[in-house]
């Protein structure tokens, strides 16, 4: 369990640091026509520049240094020189970046060009639902609580919360206890901790929760095809606001 103190607190603002350039930058590149492999390239770049290394490349077998994932696929899209996105396409980008012994990892999802009214709906709720997450994830809280808080809000919409998925503390390691999951009742579970550095990471889907994994053996799809989104933030947990190292 990552309980963060002193001055390693400043190496996951810096890994953070690096980590929001990479996903700025991939953000800002993409436009009708790139290939998933040239953003990739963008954020492996900027990652390496800054002598960190690409907290996904090689961890479980993963083969590239970013996640994307577009419109029905929900997380972990492995980048391709065949895959262009094109315009309305809803795209999610997962990065993390691992320096002098800490991890950040973060995503955002962004749509390209013209946008359908559901989509625009589904990409802001998934924001506003890791943000009330993250604003529950005070000491003295638990993670039902962030659970909580995420449900309830993305529910309201009509929108599911994928539950095969969930968050998870970071640190010294990309993965480490807790798990965070993105619902749950308030007041239940393990009761947050001052220190404790989590990654909050609502996935969410226009139609059911139900998801599936494809023959690439990564790429996690909705088991009806409908929309998913994704976003993500690491942070450390305080008595008051959470710090957020992604931002
Ligand atoms: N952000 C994701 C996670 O926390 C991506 C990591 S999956 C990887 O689980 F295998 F590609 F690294
Ligand atoms: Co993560």
């Amino acid at each position: 369990m990552g309980i963060i103190t002193g001055g390693d607190i400043d190496l996951m603002k810096e890994s953070g640091r690096i980590v929001r350039r990479a996903l700025d930058e991939m953000i800002s590149f993409i436009v009708t026509g790139v290939t998933t492999k040239e953003i990739e390239a963008v954020g492996r770049e900027i990652i390496e520049a800054e002598g960190a290394t690409p907290s996904f490349l090689g961890y479980n077998g993963y083969p590239a240094a970013v996640c994307v994932s577009i419109n029905q696929e929900v997380v972990h899209g492995i980048p391709s020189v065949n895959r262009r996105v094109k315009d309305g396409d809803l795209v999610s980008i997962d990065v993390g970046a691992y320096k002098d012994g800490f991890h950040g990892d973060a995503a955002d999802t962004v749509i390209v060009g013209l946008a359908d009214p559901r989509a625009m709906l589904l990409v802001r709720t998934v924001y506003e639902a890791r943000d009330l997450g993250i604003k529950a994830a005070k000491s003295g809280n638990t993670l039902g609580d962030i659970g909580s808080a995420i449900q309830k809000h993305v529910e309201a919409q009509g929108f599911s919360i994928v539950r095969a998925l969930v968050g998870h503390g970071i640190g010294r390691k990309l993965h480490e206890p807790p798990q965070v999951p993105n619902f749950g009742r308030a007041g239940r579970g393990m009761k947050l901790a001052e220190g404790l550095t989590l990654a909050i990471e609502p996935m969410i889907n226009i139609g059911g929760y139900r998801v599936n994994t494809m023959q690439d053996n990564w790429t996690v799809v909705t088991a009806d095809g409908s929309l998913s989104a994704h976003a993500e933030h690491s942070i450390v947990v305080c008595g008051c606001e959470p710090l957020i190292l992604t931002a």
